[in-house]
Order: structure tokens, then C-alpha cells, then sequence
């Protein structure tokens, strides 16, 4: 374990499972809905990893997927309150069913800004699957989330996928970053 993480939330066999069960989630409920072609939307950078499992626990669906950059963080652990769209996606979405992966939601003003962006282009459905979500951080209402993997208390948290200022991307695992690390 890195020395800068003071507790291991998931580990990689923890995520690894929950991962598969949110995959089976996914396709039984577009199986119902008899929808049967998706769009899957990454938010990058965070959700990559998180992205490509998940994935590959979808089956049954004409799949698709696409990347969407958004800066909300800067280098620090706090949001700056703004979501800055980097990188648009490059697949047409109007008319077809979207799924946005995300890594986490906090505040939720990256994912509103994300959501708000797919409504205007005319996506015929929208839904949001996160890894995790913060809802004690949350600032913006009404933001339903559809498909979600852990809740998580009020704690800086890094790795599969997560950083900090960059880094702890690659981590197999979910921990909490040691506070003496942003703080100093
Ligand atoms: P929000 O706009 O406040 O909901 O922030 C969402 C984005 O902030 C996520 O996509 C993450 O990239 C980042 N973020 C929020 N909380 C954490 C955390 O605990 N660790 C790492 N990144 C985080
Ligand atoms: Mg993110």
C-alpha cells in the first residue's frame, strides 16, 4: 500500500465485483426498456479505468463509446465550482440513448454542466452511472443519479482512476489520501 494512504476503502477484488454487478444492472435495465443501442459517454480523465471494466460487464447491447474531458478540480481537492468542457465528444448524440460514466460526484456541478450539455444536444435518454457518489458534498439539486457503486463519506479518496493533483491514478485499489499530503 502507498505510504500516503491512510485506509484502503475497496479493494481490487471489491471493485472488481461491484463493478460486474453494476454491468448486469446496466443491461437488464436497457433490456426492459427494449433499448437495445447505446451510447456510452466517459468523463475523463477520472472514470477510464472504472469505464473499461464496466464495459465489459454490458452485454446484449449494440454498445458504442465516446470520451468527454471536463476540468472542475485545478491541482488542488477542492472544486474551483465551474466545469470547464476540454474535449466534446465526437459521436453525434442527438437521438440516440446516452450513458454517462463518471468516477464520482461531489458537488455535482461537473456532472450538472455534463448533463445539461446532452439535454440541448437532443439525446433521446439520458442516465448517469457513478462509482462512487458524496452526497453529503452535494450543492446541486435535483440531479438523479441512475446506476451508482459505493457511497462515500466526506473524505479525499484516490486510485482506480482517482488523483490527486495528477497522481494515484494507478492504483489497483480505493483509498483514502493522507490529509498531510494536500494540506502541506
Ligand atoms: P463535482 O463537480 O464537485 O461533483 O466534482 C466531480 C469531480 O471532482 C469528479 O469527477 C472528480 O474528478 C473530482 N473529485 C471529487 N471528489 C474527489 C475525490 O475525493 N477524489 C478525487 N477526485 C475527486
Ligand atoms: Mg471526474
Amino acid at each position: 500500500m502507498s505510504k500516503d494512504i491512510s485506509q484502503v476503502l475497496y479493494s481490487a477484488e471489491e471493485l472488481a465485483q461491484r463493478v460486474e454487478a453494476l454491468g448486469k444492472e446496466i443491461s437488464e435495465y436497457y433490456k426492459k426498456e427494449h433499448i437495445n443501442s447505446l451510447l456510452v459517454v466517459s468523463v475523463l480523465r477520472g472514470s477510464v479505468i472504472f469505464f473499461s471494466d464496466l464495459i465489459r460487464h454490458i452485454d446484449d447491447l449494440d454498445l458504442e463509446f465516446d470520451f468527454i474531458t471536463i476540468s472542475s478540480y485545478g491541482s488542488s481537492a477542492e472544486t474551483c465550482g465551474k466545469a470547464d468542457i476540454l474535449n466534446d465528444v465526437a459521436e453525434k448524440v442527438a437521438g440516440r440513448h446516452v450513458l454517462i460514466v463518471e468516477d464520482i460526484i461531489d458537488t455535482g456541478i461537473t456532472m450538472a454542466a455534463v448533463v445539461e450539455r446532452f439535454l440541448a444536444k437532443g439525446v433521446k435518454s439520458l442516465k448517469l452511472c457513478t462509482l462512487l457518489d458524496k452526497p453529503v458534498r452535494r450543492k446541486v439539486q435535483n440531479l438523479k443519479i441512475d446506476f451508482c457503486g459505493f457511497e462515500v463519506p466526506d473524505q479525499f479518496i484516490v486510485g482506480y482512476g482517482l488523483d490527486y493533483a495528477g497522481r494515484y491514478r494507478q492504483l489497483p485499489y480505493i483509498g483514502v489520501l493522507e490529509p498531510s499530503v494536500y494540506k502541506k
